[in-house]
């Protein structure tokens, strides 16, 4: 396979800013046709593109012979029914978290996948964080010694401005937790390996935003236990207010082992916090070059904002994995660990109990 044809499926926000980037860092990539259910937004993607081809239909869209591949960032209900019909066609897929609205149906998504041989990625982007992609190589490698606790916080201000599809439950399926404690729950199970069961609270506090209804979590919390005795605590909030928003907020993760502490925070995206076993207590701990840059991405890590950049990374990892006929690096068996956890945890808002993690 020479060149490879995307299309993409939902020209919105992240398309153009993560994906369109990502793709265009590729060799050999072109991105064949577009669809978005927006004329309006498919003639601002067909214009940044240069695309000529457009479809308000995903069906035509994913058929097409110049399509190998097809990048899903729609809302979240849209992501099986647009996957599952990419996957007919044979074509690989890169579809946006959350994958679904339920463990069952993202189930259905990763058995079609492997059945039809194609590559599939879930895009949690922050797998391709350099701090934390170092951060996984520092515990597997043992410096941690036995994980104790994983830690997890994230904190924005989104006040109670309308966010359009992702206030309404039927087209995001949750708030929060889908959102934005989905990358860090993946992350948990990256670095820590699957939850057995755990208690939550999910909260609306903002029963309408921006003058229009919102039926989604604003606020999440999980306590978690995983499989091999360490605990989890993790929250993630829409209502810190006046704290920013995005990369500029605090959004830390910790991990506290036998031997030794880590800690992340976003905005310092070149260092990890470390302390050793009764020592004097945390220090810088520098990021080494090798991993500013997924492994064989072309991108030139001093070119543009560190916080923003690492994500076109995503799309050189699907490609690369789709010319090298392997596995991606980030399955959409790892959406459906995530999924399950979600589903776990509005169970347990909903009865107020602890929910044991029941594998599909
Ligand atoms: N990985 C990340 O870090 C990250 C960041 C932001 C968003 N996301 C995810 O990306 C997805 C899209 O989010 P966004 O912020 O770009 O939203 P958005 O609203 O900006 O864009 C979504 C686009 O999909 C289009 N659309 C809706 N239904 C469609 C359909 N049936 N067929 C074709 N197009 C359709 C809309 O018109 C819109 O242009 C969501 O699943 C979200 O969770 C992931």
């Amino acid at each position: 396979m020479s060149t490879i044809g995307i299309a993409i499926v939902g020209c919105g926000g992240i398309s153009l800013q993560n994906h369109l980037p990502g793709l265009t860092l590729c060799k050999d990539v072109r991105v064949t046709a577009l669809c978005d259910s927006n004329p309006a937004t498919l003639e601002v993607a067909r214009q940044q593109t240069g695309c000529s081809v457009t479809s308000t239909s995903y069906e035509e869209i994913v058929r097409r012979d110049d399509v190998q591949a097809v990048i899903i960032a729609t809302p979240n209900a849209t992501h099986a029914p647009v996957a599952l019909a990419a996957i007919e066609a044979g074509k690989h897929v890169l579809c946006e978290k959350p994958l679904g609205m339920s463990a069952v149906e993202v189930k259905a998504m990763a058995d079609a996948a492997d059945k039809a041989d194609v590559r599939h990625l879930t895009a949690f982007t922050y797998r391709f964080v350099p701090a934390m992609r170092y951060l996984h190589h520092l515990v597997k490698r043992g410096d941690l010694g036995t994980p104790h606790h994983y830690r997890s916080c994230r904190l924005q201000d989104w006040g109670t401005r309308n966010v359009g599809w992702r206030q309404q439950k039927r087209l995001a399926g949750t708030g929060e937790i889908g959102d934005m404690l989905s990358h860090r729950i993946d992350f948990a199970h990256h670095l820590v390996g699957p939850m057995k069961r755990l208690v939550a609270n999910l909260m609306t506090l903002t029963p309408v935003r921006g003058g229009q209804p919102n039926d989604t979590d604003d606020w999440v919390a999980i306590l978690a236990e995983f499989k091999s005795g360490a605990s989890g605590v993790l929250e993630s909030s829409k209502l810190a207010s006046g704290v920013n928003e995005s990369w500029r907020s605090p959004d830390r993760v910790e991990i506290n082992g036998s031997e030794a502490s880590f800690s992340f925070t976003t905005g310092a995206w070149g260092e990890l916090q470390f302390g050793k076993i009764g020592g004097p207590g945390l220090t810088s701990l520098p990021v080494p070059r090798e991993f500013w840059t997924w492994p064989g991405s072309p991108r030139d890590p001093q070119q543009g904002d560190p916080l923003v950049t690492f994500r076109y990374d995503q799309a050189f990892e699907f490609i690369d994995a789709i010319r090298n006929q392997r596995p991606c690096a980030v399955t959409f068996h790892d959406g459906l660990r995530m999924q399950e956890v979600t589903d776990a945890a509005v169970k347990s808002a909903q009865t107020k109990q602890w929910v044991e993690l029941e594998s599909l």
